[in-house]
């Protein structure tokens, strides 16, 4: 049984800090209101030299470099982007044309939720045999799409990226099952109209045309709070396993509310979920990979850890999955046998990089 072992992590956020002071001088807001609601306290905000390019391929990077490789030992890149910098071509392609290598490229749109149904297909196809070694990749954009004088969407969203490299190991390691789910019929409660191929019937109409998130708050907090505890406790029961075998819980960092919903629901103390919602905000298909790479940088994830992935996001969409943690048996193709015209490959067992 082959399995995709996460090698390599990193994570991009732009320099720009958007304090809840700051709103508190563009709406009609408070820092109090914005932290009792949320746990928001900052959020990074993209500036005119930033892009979700430049953010994608910064953490693209970092994670290929803990990987111990390069964008040519990569033969996959899927990005999970809702505000990719334009839509022909794919934002995977304009990555890969910056990282270099041949790897195929393509993106997935599932919002919030995207990294995890990227990280599902991407382990999947390394299962199969189709693909070796994939850079996964959550990048959004979102603050570019806010309407700063609307004080319900623009206290909520930040900017970043985040992305893994999965390589194939025979060990159990790296997500094991996910639990992938969607309700078209919810699309209304969370969407961006204006901003795709569907037309105002009159150009006279562009102006109006406003590009800006509409979101109806209260709805997705009662299906966020719902479907985020139900799909994690999925995700943990399909593993065979019980909440006390989860080490940590990182979820989609979109209000702390939410989080404290689903790790009630999985009866989990704080010191097993990671947070950090109050530094970035939603950061959208960015926030579950940035949350990842933050708690294995500072020591949290281990060797055989059970580490519980978990998203909603605009479709209405939703996502879970339980990784096992760790480089157990993964190999590394020695660089200089690998290019040589011989499929006889003496393979060198790989250094771990973490945990
Ligand atoms: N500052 C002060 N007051 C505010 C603000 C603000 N920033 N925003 C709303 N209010 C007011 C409202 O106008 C309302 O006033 P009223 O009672 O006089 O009408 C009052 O506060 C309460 O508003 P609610 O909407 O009931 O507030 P709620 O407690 O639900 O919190 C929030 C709002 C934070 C948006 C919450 O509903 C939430 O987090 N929902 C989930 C949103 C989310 O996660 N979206 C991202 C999905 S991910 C993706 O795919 C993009």
């Amino acid at each position: 049984m082959r399995y995709a072992a996460i090698t390599g992590l990193g994570m991009a956020v732009p320099e720009r800090i958007l304090t809840n002071a700051d709103l508190e001088r563009m709406v009609d807001t408070s820092d109090e209101w914005i932290v009792s609601r949320t746990g928001i306290r900052e959020r990074r905000v993209v500036g005119p030299n930033d892009s979700t390019t430049s953010l994608s391929v910064a953490a693209g990077r970092q994670a290929l470099e803990q990987a111990g490789l390069t964008a040519d030992d990569i033969d996959l890149i899927i990005v999970a982007t809702c505000t990719p910098d334009q839509f022909v071509v794919s934002e995977a392609c304009l990555v890969q044309a910056e990282l270099g290598g041949a790897a195929a490229a393509f993106d997935i749109g599932a919002a919030c939720s995207g990294f995890v149904y990227a990280l599902s297909v991407a382990t999947s196809f390394i299962q199969q045999g189709m693909h070796n070694r994939v850079l996964v990749i959550g990048a959004d954009t979102f603050t570019r799409f806010i309407d700063y004088t609307d004080r319900s969407t623009c206290i909520l969203f930040g900017d970043g990226a985040g992305a893994v490299v999965l390589e194939p190991t025979d060990e159990p390691r790296g997500l094991l099952n996910t639990v992938l789910g969607a309700n078209g019929t919810g699309n209304k409660h969370l969407y961006a109209p204006g901003w795709g191929a569907v037309v105002p019937e009159s150009a006279e109409l562009f102006p109006e045309y406003r590009p800006y998130l509409q979101m109806n708050g209260q709805e997705v907090f009662r299906f966020a709070v719902r479907v985020m505890g139900d799909a994690a406790a999925e995700a943990v029961e399909r593993s065979g396993l019980t909440f006390a075998d989860v080490d940590m819980l990182v979820p989609h960092q979109a209000n702390a509310r939410i989080i404290d919903a689903a790790a009630r629901r999985l009866d989990l103390p704080r010191e097993k979920v990671w947070v950090n919602v109050d530094r970035y905000g939603n950061t959208s298909a960015a926030s579950v990979p940035i949350a990842l790479a933050e708690a294995a940088a500072a020591g949290h994830l281990d060797e055989g850890d059970n580490v519980v992935l978990v998203a909603f996001g605009a479709g209405l969409t939703w996502a879970a999955g339980m990784v096992r943690w760790g480089v157990a048996g993964v190999r590394r193709l020695s660089p200089h046998r690998a290019d040589a015209a011989t499929n006889d490959l003496v393979v060198a067992v790989g250094e771990p990089v973490h945990g």
